[in-house]
């Protein structure tokens, strides 16, 4: 394998490249400017994935607002998700009384995305609600989960790119793309 190998090659088809990303990004930006004009709302993103999405979400937005991380780690695999996860790394800041917005880079079984609700609303946020660019709709186990914010709903496929992985590559593609199904491992992907 040469070092050089594009990562481009290990795609099958492009969902939405470049400028539909953007374009989406700069949309949802101008709702989130309407809804929370005055609020100073905090952005919290998840590590590793809602890291593009949200540095471009955030330079998009003109109203004053604040950013914050919070990393987890799923036990088991994605297959076999319970909702279980571990916290890695908690907010910086404290969200009483604050107007929260929940980064995503996708919404797929909608666990993990429960489980942070149910954490952060134990902390009486002014508001809380999920900003997600992807929402993998048809895979939804978690019941009652709204999503505020969704740019592009996408099938059942596994997706890469603009922050999202697989084995830890593929994050810095500036679009989404479905990977080849021969570089999955057998099984799907973990
Ligand atoms: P959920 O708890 O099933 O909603 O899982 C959410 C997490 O699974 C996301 O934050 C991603 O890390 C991962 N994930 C789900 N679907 C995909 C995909 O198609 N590509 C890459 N990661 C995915």
């Amino acid at each position: 394998m040469s070092a050089l190998r594009s990562l481009d090659e290990d795609i099958q088809e492009v969902l939405f490249d470049e400028a539909a990303l953007q374009r989406r990004v700069r949309e949802l930006a101008a709702e989130l400017e309407r809804d929370y004009a005055g609020l100073r709302p905090l952005l919290v993103g998840m590590l590793r994935g809602s890291v593009y999405f949200l540095s471009d979400l955030s330079r998009a937005l003109r109203i004053p607002h604040e950013i914050d991380f919070m990393a987890i780690a799923a036990y088991g695999t994605r297959h076999a998700a319970t909702g279980a996860v571990r916290l890695l790394k908690d907010l910086d800041e404290e969200i009483t009384d604050r107007h929260v917005v929940l980064v995503e880079d996708i919404v797929d079984t909608g666990l993990t995305a429960a489980y942070l609700t149910r954490l952060l609303r134990a902390r009486r946020p002014a508001s809380l609600v999920i900003c997600t660019l992807l929402d993998k709709r048809v895979r939804r186990i978690a019941p009652n989960l709204p999503l505020a914010y969704v740019g592009f709903e996408v099938p059942d496929r596994f997706v890469v790119g603009y922050g999202l992985d697989y084995r830890q590559l593929y994050r810095n593609l500036p679009y989404i793309g479905v990977l080849r199904d021969e570089l999955l491992s057998p099984g799907g992907p973990p």
